[in-house]
Formats: structure tokens, C-alpha cells, sequence
């Protein structure tokens, strides 16, 4: 949801900016800008609504020098999608150039106030007009300047400004992420550290109210005065990893990846969850129920492990809609389960200010535990994922799902619900999942082009699941739509004769996450008396035989089939491919939904 980078470094920046900007494309590609202090005290700024590679296309052929620079990847909220509206912005005296993730709530009554003043605000985006409040107040010198201007402002905010005539950048954040970093070859400011991890080593993260000030040195402040910084913090991240290798996109890569995220999920929490010594040492209390919360693919992950929770230990449970939170009654004794890759998703933090209302433990679950939900949460399950790039979730959903399961394990041996005997089973039974997730994949890479050339061009597509199976079938039509365009529906098969058969014309495709009950079997064949084409995931004979069974890995009863997802995932993106889709940046979309 937009991402931002800056820089202060040895040599040129510019390409240092477009790298970086490559990398947090993930986060909004409907435009992208740089600006570069220039020796003189003026600015160069280059922007395009075309993506990162057009933009070095453009400063390879008209090239800016200059050591210092900030640059924005857009995901637009306020105004349309045109290179003036693209960041950076400058002030009127084109000395000053911001970048900005986040919205300003109030952004109009400033603009209006700006206007009446005298400023030339050129732009229909919200961001514009903190960098003529910082205009108003640079008397004071640039950080005390943003300090002013973030002091009017309301809405979310990380934001860098570049003053062209001191080479000094001063970076703020409110509500959305801001990482800080210095290397040998400079000082980085980044919307994540995955944008500037080749470079450094060690990194701290902006908390609220702080602003930090990059120049001969870096001070930081916060409410107004000198402030000590915030931890160091390590960069696990290596290049490999931020690098697509021989895969023709990101997706294909992580969706491959996910036998070994899945065995390092259970390397890491299988051990401390089957004796319930991870629910000890969690501090937590005790519950009488449990809710998840979350959004998209990451409450999917949530429905499964509330799934296992009843299923397994007779836990009450709740999925909980963050973005539809407001009316969310938090009942007494509820433990939240809150699930998000990124940890920064807007509804997911606002839905938090509900429970912490009620002042109910809140567990996060994600991949980025140094994550605003990581900081409020009163424990932190850590993915271990690695950097995930193409935009639709794959590897962060499996490993949502096994750290879900192993903490929901953990909690119910600990609290005495299951057995340790259990416990141990259980994870005993999770040790299979990497290989159950890596047949699937490979059953799917064969059988699912021909099935995608068969359906790809069908208006639409229907998926089915059972129990904690139909959260799998809501994972895979997810995918499905987010990838190729078209729309997919995901119901309990059950359902579907209570109104989704309508749907079903001769061709239809009607993938099902098929357990083999005889239920499941009754539903596909009204399908197929309609003429519809089922796709069934499930065991030999199968028309995608994904599931454990095939290659003689037993499946997994009490979990439900976690590798159908991935012959989903395959299934999604060959649609896709074959529709001519961006599989890594898929339209309108962004990886991290900073704003409501
Ligand atoms: C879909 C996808 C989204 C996210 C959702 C929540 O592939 O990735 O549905 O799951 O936007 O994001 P996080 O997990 O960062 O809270």
C-alpha cells in the first residue's frame, strides 16, 4: 500500500532507489517517482505511471546525479492514477520533495487552509499537502518542520522529505511501517527492510511519533524532543531470497517453496507446542473461547486453525471479519488469534482496538513480528515464511496455518484440553505435511495445464469444500479470482443445493476439495447432471489426485487436506498465465492494505 525509500549514500542513488523500488513494488504499482538533491539546492525529480522498469528506462536515458533522493511506489487512494498525482511532491519552492505511505484524513480542510495562504498545491492526492506544511514551518529546520506538520495531520503516515539545500532527509511515521538502516555504503530509510536488505545488516523500526533526521549524523526525536533510537534489530533476509532465480515469477517460486517453510514452521514450534511448554512460557491465560481474526487469505488460514481447534479439543470458536469488525461482541474469556502476513493491515490493527477494549489477549500470527500487530500483540507466533513478493499469499498461508495449528496444539495441551500423548501425535502427524505439500504440488504442475487449457476460458468458477476443507476451497477460489479476473465462488458443498447449483451451466467448472464422503459425492453429482465439469481434488482416479492418499503419505483427518491448497495455487496461477495475467502483480491489488 504504497511503498517509500530514501537514501543517503556514498555514491549516485538513483539506481540504489530503483532497486529498493523494485523490491517494494509488492506494496502499489500504480505509479512510481524518485527526486535526488542536486548540488546546486535544487531538485531533479523523475515519476511515471508505468513501473519501475520504464522509470530506469527513463534515468538511463535522461541520467540524475546527486548522493541523496527519495522515491515512492504508488498505490492510489486519493486521485487517479496520472504522473502528477504520482509521489514524489515537492513544495512550492521546489526545494523540499516527500514521499508518503498512509492516508491524511484531513487532508482537504489543509489543503483548503494551503490554498487560502497562497501555496500552489498541484495534485488531487492527500500526501501533497503535508510537504507545504513543512514549507510553512522550515524556519525551524527540517525536522522540527516535519515534527510541525505531523502535528496537524490526522490518518497514518510514513513519510520521508528531502531538503535539496542541506542534503538532510527527515522521515516520520504514524500508524504505518518505517524502517531506518545504515550500511557501509549508506544511510536507507524503507517502507520494509526486505527494500534495502542487500545493504545492511541491522536495522531499527520507527515506532509512532518518532522522527528521525539523516544528515552527517542521524537523531532521532520524539514528542518534541532528542530521543534515544529503538533497538537494533537483525536482518535475517538474504539475497537469494529476494531474488526470482529461474522461476518466470515470484509465485511459482514461493509456491515451491512451501515444503520447506512448512518444515522449518515445525522445526521451530512443533517441539515447544506438543507438550504444551509454548503455551507456559507464552504467559497467557487461560480461555473459554477463541476467536481469529483477520482478512483475506490470512482469515482463511485463521478458519482453518478454528477449524482444528473444535474439532480436536471442542474449543468454541469464532472467525472474525476485521474489516467488518465494528460490531463485534467480544465475549468474556475470549482468546484472538490474529492472523496477517504483514502484520500492518489496517482493519486487522483497527479491529485490535476492540478487543483491547475488552482487554482480551491477543496472539499475533505473522510473518513480520516487528509489525505494528507484532508490538500490540501480548504474544508473537512468528511464520518464518521469508519474504513473500508476489502479491497473492501462498507460502505465508501455509505457514500461517502450521504456526496457527501448532500454537492452537500447544494451547490445548497446556491448558489441559489434550493430552501431551495427544500433543505429540498431532505434531507427530504435521511432520508429514512437507511432503504431503510437495506431492501436491508435483501432481499439480502435471495434471493442472491441461485442466486450466480446458477451463480457462469459462466465465467463472465454483469450489467446494466440507468442514475445515471448505476453508481450503475458500483459499483456492481466492487465488483463483485474485489471479485471473474471474470470478469464483466458494461454498460448502452442501450448500450448493440450496441455491449456488443455479449457477451451473454445461462447462461450468466446479473444483472440489474432495474428502470422499459420500455427502461431498452427492454434491458433484448434481454438478455433473447439469453438465457441469468437476475437478475433483482428491485421492487416485481423481482429476487432480493432490491429496495424501495418492502417493501412499497418509493424509491428515483432523487437519483436513492443507495440500489441496497448493494444487489450487497451481491450478490459479496456469489460469491465469493462460489469460495473459501479471501473476507477481496482480490488478488493483496490493501485499500490504495500509488503509481501511
Ligand atoms: C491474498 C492476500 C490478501 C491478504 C490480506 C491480508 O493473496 O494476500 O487477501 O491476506 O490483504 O493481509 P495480511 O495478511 O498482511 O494482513
Amino acid at each position: 500500500m504504497c511503498g517509500i525509500v530514501a537514501g543517503r549514500t556514498s555514491g549516485a542513488v538513483t539506481g540504489t532507489l530503483t532497486e529498493a523500488l523494485a523490491r517494494l513494488e509488492y506494496r502499489g504499482y500504480d505509479s512510481v517517482g524518485v527526486a535526488v538533491a542536486q548540488g546546486d539546492g535544487t531538485l531533479q525529480v523523475r515519476r511515471t505511471t508505468a513501473r519501475v522498469e520504464a522509470l530506469v528506462d527513463r534515468l538511463a536515458a535522461d541520467p540524475v546525479g546527486g548522493t541523496t533522493g527519495v522515491g515512492h511506489t504508488r498505490w492510489a487512494t486519493h486521485g487517479a492514477v496520472t504522473e502528477g498525482n504520482a509521489h514524489p511532491h515537492a513544495d512550492c519552492s521546489g526545494r523540499l520533495a516527500l514521499v508518503h505511505n498512509g492516508i491524511i484524513t484531513n487532508a482537504d480542510a489543509l489543503r483548503a487552509g494551503l490554498r487560502e495562504r497562497g501555496h500552489v498545491v498541484a495534485s488531487d492526492v492527500d500526501s501533497e499537502v503535508v510537504v507545504h506544511l513543512v514549507e510553512e514551518a522550515l524556519g525551524t529546520g527540517l525536522a522540527a518542520a516535519v515534527e510541525a506538520a505531523v502535528e496537524q495531520l490526522t490518518g497514518t503516515w510514513a513519510l520521508a522529505v528531502l531538503d535539496a539545500l542541506t542534503g538532510e532527509l527527515v522521515a516520520a511515521s504514524h500508524g504505518s511501517p518505517l524502517v531506518v538502516a545504515e550500511g557501509p555504503e549508506g544511510v536507507y530509510l524503507a517502507s520494509d527492510v526486505a527494500a534495502v536488505a542487500p545493504w545492511i545488516e541491522d536495522f531499527r523500526v520507527l515506532e509512532d511519533g518518532h522522527v528521525v533526521a539523516v544528515g552527517d549524523t542521524t537523531t532521532w526525536r520524539h514528542g518534541g524532543r532528542a530521543a534515544e533510537p529503538p533497538p537494533l534489530r537483525r536482518c535475517t533476509i538474504s539475497v537469494a531470497e529476494l531474488s526470482r532465480e529461474l522461476y518466470a515469477d515470484f509465485m511459482s517460486k514461493e509456491i515451491d517453496e512451501q515444503p520447506l517453510v512448512a518444515a522449518r514452521v515445525l522445526e521451530s514450534w512443533g517441539a515447544p507446542a506438543q507438550d504444551g511448554s509454548l503455551w507456559h512460557g507464552s504467559g497467557l491465560p487461560d480461555f473459554a473461547r477463541v476467536a481469529v481474526l483477520g482478512c483475506g487469505t490470512s482469515l482463511n488460514a485463521g478458519r482453518a486453525v478454528a477449524g482444528v481447534l473444535g474439532r480436536v479439543a471442542g474449543v468454541p470458536t469464532q472467525a472474525v471479519v476485521a474489516s467488518e469488525a465494528d460490531d463485534w461482541v467480544v465475549e468474556p474469556d475470549t482468546l484472538v488469534l490474529a492472523f496477517s502476513q504483514s502484520g500492518e493491515t489496517a482493519d486487522v490493527l483497527r479491529a485490535l482496538d476492540r478487543v483491547e477494549h475488552r482487554g482480551a489477549p491477543v496472539v499475533a500470527v505473522t510473518n513480520s513480528a516487528w509489525s505494528a500487530l507484532g508490538r500490540r500483540a501480548d504474544f508473537v507466533m512468528s511464520c518464518h515464511a521469508g519474504p513473500e513478493i508476489g502479491v497473492a499469499a501462498t507460502k505465508t498461508y501455509t505457514a500461517q496455518v502450521l504456526t496457527g495449528t501448532c500454537l492452537a496444539i500447544a494451547a490445548c495441551v497446556g491448558t489441559g484440553r489434550l493430552a501431551r500423548s495427544t500433543g505429540r501425535a498431532m505434531v507427530a502427524d504435521l511432520g508429514r505435511v512437507p511432503d504431503l505439500v510437495a506431492q501436491s504440488i508435483g501432481v499439480a504442475m502435471q495434471a493442472v495445464p491441461t485442466i486450466a487449457a480446458a477451463t480457462s476460458e469459462a466465465s467463472g468458477f465454483l469450489f467446494l469444500g466440507r468442514g475445515i476443507a471448505r476453508s481450503y476451497a475458500d483459499e483456492g477460489a481466492l487465488k483463483l479470482k485474485e489471479l485471473s479476473y474471474l470470478w469464483a465462488e466458494s461454498h460448502a458443498s452442501g450448500e450448493l443445493k440450496h441455491g449456488p447449483l443455479a449457477l451451473v451451466e454445461p462447462g461450468t467448472p466446479v473444483v472440489a476439495v474432495d474428502d470422499g464422503s459420500s455427502r461431498m459425492q452427492a454434491s458433484l453429482a448434481e454438478v455433473r447432471a447439469r453438465g457441469g465439469d468437476v475437478i475433483d481434488i482428491g485421492g487416485p482416479g481423481s482429476a487432480l489426485p493432490a491429496l495424501g492418499t495418492t502417493g501412499g503419505i497418509p493424509g491428515i483427518d483432523w487437519c483436513g487436506p492443507l495440500e489441496s491448497v497448493m494444487a489450487m495455487q497451481v491450478l490459479a496461477r496456469q489460469v491465469a498465465v493462460l489469460r495473459g495475467r501479471d501473476i507477481d502483480k496482480p490488478r488493483n491489488l496490493a501485499k500490504s492494505v495500509t488503509v481501511e
